[in-house]
């Protein structure tokens, strides 16, 4: 299978904070926005490997600042890197203020994806080849944040984490 780039599956999705969005203080609710990051991350996913996909897990998802009614969501979804038959998808969001023109950091977060087959069994994924330095300092980190998260789900004893344990005792 031919590897491909991170630019090639590359999701930008804009959502406007509409009234039926919010919470009761005014702002995007949390649960609304993890709704869009998780489409445009399932976009990512499916167009890298050309092939359904399962959202198997989320993590690091910390609100830093609130997104306001009738400012812009701006997500950005790429893939990170590919292991056999999941991949890790890393997203960024910005809230856009259009009138006084300027976007503030709203949250950064990692999904992980699973690829099915016509039977809803996990398939093999194509590798990812990082291009830009921030490609690769990603590509480099996946492979420590997925022994985490496995060790976390319980899928992975932290004795067999050898690149987790070698970044924390460096
Ligand atoms: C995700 C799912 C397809 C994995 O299936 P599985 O039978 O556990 O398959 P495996 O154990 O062979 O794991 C398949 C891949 O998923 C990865 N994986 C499984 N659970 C994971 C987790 N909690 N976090 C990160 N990766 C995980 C495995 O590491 C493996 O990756 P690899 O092939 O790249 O090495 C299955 O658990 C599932 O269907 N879960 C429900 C998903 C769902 O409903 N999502 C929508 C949320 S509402």
């Amino acid at each position: 299978m031919e590897s491909k780039k991170v630019s090639e599956s590359i999701t930008v999705m804009n959502e406007l904070v509409l009234p039926n969005d919010t919470n009761v203080f005014g702002n995007l609710m949390g649960g609304r926005l993890m709704y869009w990051m998780d489409i445009a991350a399932a976009m990512t996913a499916s167009k890298h490997c050309n092939a359904p996909c399962m959202t198997a897990s989320v993590d690091n998802i910390s609100f830093k600042n609130p997104i306001k009614l009738g400012n812009v969501v701006h997500i950005e979804a790429k893939i990170t890197r590919a292991f056999h038959t999941s991949m890790e998808i890393h997203l960024m969001v910005w809230g856009e203020d259009n009138l006084h023109q300027y976007r503030y950091e709203s949250n950064e977060a990692y999904f992980t994806f699973v690829a099915l087959d016509p039977n809803n069994k996990p398939r093999l994924v194509p590798a990812v080849l990082p291009e830009t330095e921030q490609e690769k300092a990603l590509y480099d980190g996946a492979l420590r944040r997925r022994q985490l998260r496995l060790i976390l789900s319980g899928k992975m004893k932290p004795n067999d984490a050898n690149e987790l344990k070698a970044f924390l005792n460096s």
